[in-house]
């Protein structure tokens, strides 16, 4: 016999998503007394946060700034990012007692399990009287006007339901093993919202099939670099894959690439090129340009570079004594190992991508409350807005800064 759905049940707050924005907006709305029930699709909750910073979660970024986000209009994130900052976020984990370090560059990490994380906003949500249901299919949305009170009529898979304030947090594109959908972008779309178009950040870059035999012994030889785009410079990792390029450098410099942008690297980051070369015509003079290069690199990479790159002939691929350049093939080599174009073909796509760059328009969105300027009781936070961090905790930063202001409103 086919099972009857249970009765309309009515909520103030509607949360859909069960993600770090949306348990965050749940729970801060339950401190205020409001009964929230949270829906999510997926058989678990939080299943980024699970799998964010290899299993150890990087919850924040001590030194998160608006500067650290990308977004159609840049002062959007500034008002949350300020009401909720990163500070708020680590008392919060430390009031769970949650064993944290801080990596490099600001960058805070559960000593142990990201499971701590969600642990810890269940607890908060539990204590104020959250209900969370998974494995719930939302299946339509409507809403009707009560006294210009607007009333959303949600039908789904365990039900119907009805609330004053819907809050769509169900987050970008990426990772669609862990339950990513587009599912709010629809809804955005169905009240009138522009989206700003979406792609793969934070995403490992392609190469071609050419430049991939050329330097398949690379696969997992990793170097420090600073990695140039459009303006935009990142001076961290870069790992070589069998597929192309990946490493901090790469997927941070990946948000500002564009298909048929050309990548910069500067092999040598702690020295100026020239002088180091330079200095070396005195100190080493008869040593090859591939073994005064391994001083900074690896021996592999150096022997690689100078084997497949565009000096390929003025390096004799790499066994060139340092002492027999001129001065101006010095400087040619010091700009060539400043300087290295890379063209990558593409990204690695949604499957590996950390984030969705773009997404819903900010415009019609206020950066005070969340709440649409189009429809009266619907709030967008978290990914699903156009509002993308860098690598290292600031799209959590921003899910919490979104999910905590929004709360406070619906
Ligand atoms: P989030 O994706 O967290 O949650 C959305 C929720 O909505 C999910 O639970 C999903 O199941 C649900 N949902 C989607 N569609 C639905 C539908 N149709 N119906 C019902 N529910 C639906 N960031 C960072 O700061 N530090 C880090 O260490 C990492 N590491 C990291 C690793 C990997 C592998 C990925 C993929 C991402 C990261 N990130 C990260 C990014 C970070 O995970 C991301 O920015 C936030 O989780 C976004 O929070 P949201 O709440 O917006 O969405």
């Amino acid at each position: 016999m086919p099972q009857s759905k249970p009765l309309l049940s009515e909520y103030d707050v509607i949360v859909i998503g069960a993600g770090a924005s949306g348990l965050m907006c749940a729970l801060t709305a339950g401190e205020r007394g409001r009964r929230v029930l949270v829906l999510d699709h997926s058989n678990k909750i939080g299943k980024k946060i699970i799998i964010s910073g290899g299993g150890r979660c990087n919850f924040t970024n001590l030194c998160t700034e608006p500067g650290n986000y990308l977004s159609d209009n840049g002062h959007f994130c500034k008002s949350a990012l300020s009401r909720y900052t990163q500070w708020d976020f680590q008392a919060l984990v430390d009031k769970y007692q949650v064993a944290w370090h801080e990596k490099t560059l600001g960058q805070l990490f559960c000593d142990d399990r990201s499971q701590q994380i969600v642990d810890l906003l269940v607890s908060e949500c539990r204590d104020v009287g959250v209900t969370i249901r998974t494995k719930t299919k939302i299946e339509g949305i409507e809403h009707q006007n009560n006294d210009r009170t607007p009333v959303y009529h949600l039908e789904t898979s365990s039900g119907k339901f009805s609330t004053q304030s819907l809050v769509v947090a169900t987050g970008g594109l990426s990772f669609p093993t862990m339950g990513a959908t587009g599912f709010g972008y629809q809804v955005a779309e169905q009240y009138g919202h522009n989206i700003i178009p979406t792609c793969p950040a934070l995403v490992p870059l392609t190469m071609s099939k050419k430049w991939l035999e050329q330097f398949a012994e690379l696969s997992g030889v990793s170097a420090e670099v600073i990695v140039s785009c459009n303006g935009q410079s990142f001076k961290e990792n870069l790992l070589f894959t069998h597929r192309g390029i990946s490493g901090p450098a790469i997927l941070q410099v990946s948000s500002y690439w564009k298909v048929n942008d050309s990548i910069f690297v500067n092999w040598l980051p702690a020295v100026s090129a020239y002088d180091f070369l330079k200095e070396a015509q005195q100190r080493r003079a008869k040593a090859e340009t591939q073994t005064i290069l391994a001083e900074h690199l690896t021996k592999r990479l150096a022997n690689a570079l100078c084997e497949h790159g565009k000096l390929r002939l003025l390096t004799e691929s790499g066994r060139k004594a340092i002492s027999h350049y001129s001065h101006s093939e010095l400087e040619q080599l010091a700009n060539e190992f400043e300087n290295w174009e890379m063209q990558p073909t593409g990204t690695e796509g949604y499957k590996k991508a950390e984030v969705t760059l773009g997404g819903i328009c900010t415009s019609k969105v206020s950066s005070k409350t969340f709440e649409s300027r189009l429809q009266p009781g619907l709030f967008f936070i978290g990914e699903v807005l156009d509002v993308t961090g860098h690598l290292g905790g600031f799209n959590f930063q921003w899910a919490w800064a979104s999910g905590h202001c929004a709360g406070q409103f619906v």
